[in-house]
């Protein structure tokens, strides 16, 4: 029996594990879920689940819970609370589904403590890719990628040595404006931006998805899991969403692996430690698609693709700039402060002025401290440009 902790519980990701943990009571127990502010679901998955630590946002909000719960559970709060959850002994595996930064403190706290962690939660791989490995190293403990393109080439790559892969490929479906002529992104409002033509996600990587920073920021993903080099890393437009990682190989050939674009998959086989287990997924029935195309990315029009390779290749934390950027960029969109066409240019501006200046070290604190500022030079740019 895996005892888990479901980070981002009342999420998309959080939902799609709790829905994986119910269908297989005798393989997993769920010792703890976190929330920031959705009291009403948090409150009804934990009565479901009998969850005995639940965390959300603030003490006001964990004294509301607790007052509303028909059983006895201990409810923490804050980053300390996301810590204390973290770090339970009891708790073998920790799924992350939280959205943003924040993802970072359970992941690194579950890390120094030798956990495993199965991460959906890509903000804490480019901003703190190299110390999240350092600290994995250092105690034994395990990142398992939850992103559906990383799980599957995490599949594909443990199949060959390193030697024989010439290039990995993510796939992209290039999310809602793929075709839109780029005068008209100027009128696109966030009502329209959310709706992805393939995958059930929530709002902010659903933004990131139609402007393709969500791929820019896959591609720092793959090249920090899997210390690819970045020229070998290549984005594919699949519009299909059905193969979700290539890998070529140096005699030429190609593996692939496909499944319909369902959260579930990546997210069980990583609760399981690989293992399959049947899932309630819609079947996939390659003679009904029929037609699956590919094809290369266009930079011009979606400039956070060359942005996040830019960034790689800058280093320097410039990864982690670029992500903060966009979390504050992101909101303004949401907000109407900013123009969808105006998302690249706030995140290029943050890029090229902000300037460090304090000497980082590669601990949390100084990680988490940088990201701030960051967020607060991007609000500054933002207020003064719209
Ligand atoms: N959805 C997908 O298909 C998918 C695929 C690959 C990777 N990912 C990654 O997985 C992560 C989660 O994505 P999602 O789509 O599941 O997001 P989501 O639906 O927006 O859910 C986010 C979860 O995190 C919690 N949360 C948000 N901000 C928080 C904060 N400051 N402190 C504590 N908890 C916070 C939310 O709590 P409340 O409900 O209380 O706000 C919610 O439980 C992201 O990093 C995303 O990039 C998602």
């Amino acid at each position: 029996m895996k005892k888990l902790a479901v980070f981002g519980a009342t999420g998309s990701i959080g939902r799609a594990a709790l829905e994986i943990v119910k269908s297989y009571p005798e393989r997993f127990q769920v010792l703890g879920i976190s929330a920031k502010t959705n009291l009403n679901l948090l409150k009804n998955l934990a009565q479901k689940f009998k969850v005995p630590y639940l965390v959300v946002e603030n003490e006001e909000l964990a004294k509301k819970l607790k007052a509303s719960l028909n059983y006895s559970a201990e409810v923490l709060w804050g980053d300390r609370g996301l810590k204390e959850l973290s770090i339970l002994p009891e708790i073998d595996l920790l799924l992350i589904g939280i959205s943003g930064i924040k993802g970072l403190i359970p992941t690194y706290y579950g890390l120094k403590k030798g956990k495993i962690v199965a991460l959906a939660n890509k903000e804490s791989l480019v901003c703190a890719g190299g110390l999240l490995k350092k600290i994995a190293k250092q105690t034994g403990g395990k990142i398992i990628p939850v992103d559906s393109e990383h799980s599957s080439l995490f599949q594909l790559l443990n199949k060959e040595p390193f030697s024989n892969i010439e290039k990995i490929f993510l796939t992209a479906s290039g999310g809602p404006f793929y075709k839109k002529p780029i005068r008209e992104f100027v009128n696109i409002t966030p009502e329209v931006a959310i709706k992805h033509p393939t995958w059930k996600m929530g709002v902010k990587i659903s933004i990131d998805s139609a402007t393709l920073m969500n791929k820019g920021f896959e591609v720092i993903e793959a090249q920090v899991l899997f210390d690819f080099p970045l020229e070998k890393i290549e984005i594919l437009i699949h519009p299909q969403s059905i193969v979700h990682a290539l890998v070529k190989l140096i005699d030429g050939s190609y593996l692939a692996h496909l499944s319909w674009p369902d959260m579930k998959i990546p997210i069980a086989y990583a609760l399981t430690l690989f293992e399959r287990i049947k899932l309630p997924v819609k079947e996939l029935n390659l003679e009904e698609i029929g037609t699956l195309t590919f094809e290369k990315p266009d930079f011009q029009k979606f400039p956070c693709l060359r942005l996040a390779y830019e960034a790689v290749r800058e280093g320097n934390f410039a990864p982690l700039i670029l992500e903060a950027a966009d979390e504050v960029v992101v909101s303004a969109f949401l907000e109407r402060k900013i123009t969808f066409d105006k998302i690249p240019y706030f995140l290029e501006k943050t890029l090229k002025e902000f300037k460090i200046n304090f000497q980082v070290k590669e601990e949390l604190e100084d990680i988490l401290f940088l990201h701030q500022e960051v967020c607060q030079f991007t609000k500054n740019l933002v207020e003064k440009g719209s």
